[in-house]
């Protein structure tokens, strides 16, 4: 079975690989569709209908991801990748990230994460995963990508960047969507 993945993320594509049962071949192809919901799952469903219209009768996938922060009022959220502008740098959201929680005592968030499926018949299914944690004060770890080496997951008192990919996938917003996502095929 194959499946079309609307990403460019090479980190996204090698987290779902390593979740989604064996024998579903991943096929990367982004259509560069304007991410323009304010939902996470408005913004997945842009994307994985975009990629559905020129692939069809395909099984297509599409991911949106994003970190909130409650101190910030859900900030930054669907415009994670953006918060510091144009270009996209990682560095500078995380920078910009710890310079708006300088003195917040509170700094509770969560990774969530929607996938939405369309089916070679154009039936759409939403699979969604939540991981609750809190912001570090200064950066640690070189795993993973984006805001992972600030993220200390609830019950852990390491950064998603110092797990490796298989201690993330088992508690991260990515890993639980998948594993619904997983469910559904299954
Ligand atoms: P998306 O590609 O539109 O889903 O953008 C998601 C953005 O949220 C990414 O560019 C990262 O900044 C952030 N993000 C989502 N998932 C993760 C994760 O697992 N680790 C770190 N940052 C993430």
């Amino acid at each position: 079975m194959k499946i079309i993945v609307a990403t460019h993320n090479a980190h996204k594509l090698s987290e779902m690989a390593a979740i989604l049962p064996r024998g579903i071949e991943l096929v990367a192809d982004d259509p560069g569709a304007e991410e323009t919901s304010d939902t996470f799952e408005g913004n997945a469903l842009i994307k994985a209908r975009a990629a559905a219209a020129l692939h069809p009768g395909e099984w297509v996938m599409a991911d949106d991801s994003g970190l909130e922060v409650d101190a910030l009022g859900g900030a930054p959220g669907v415009r994670s990748a953006r918060y510091a502008g144009e270009p996209v740098s990682t560095a500078r959201n995380n920078a910009k990230l710890l310079s708006a929680l300088e003195g917040v005592k509170n700094r509770t968030a969560r990774f969530r994460c929607c996938i939405a499926i369309v089916s070679p018949d154009g039936m759409e299914h939403i699979a969604e995963g939540r991981c609750e944690g809190s912001i570090a004060a200064e950066p640690s770890g070189a795993e993973g990508f984006g805001y992972d080496p600030l993220f200390v997951p609830d019950g852990c008192d390491k950064t998603f960047a110092e797990l490796g990919p298989e201690e993330k996938n088992a508690i991260s917003h990515r890993g639980r969507a998948l594993a619904e996502a997983r469910r559904f095929f299954e």
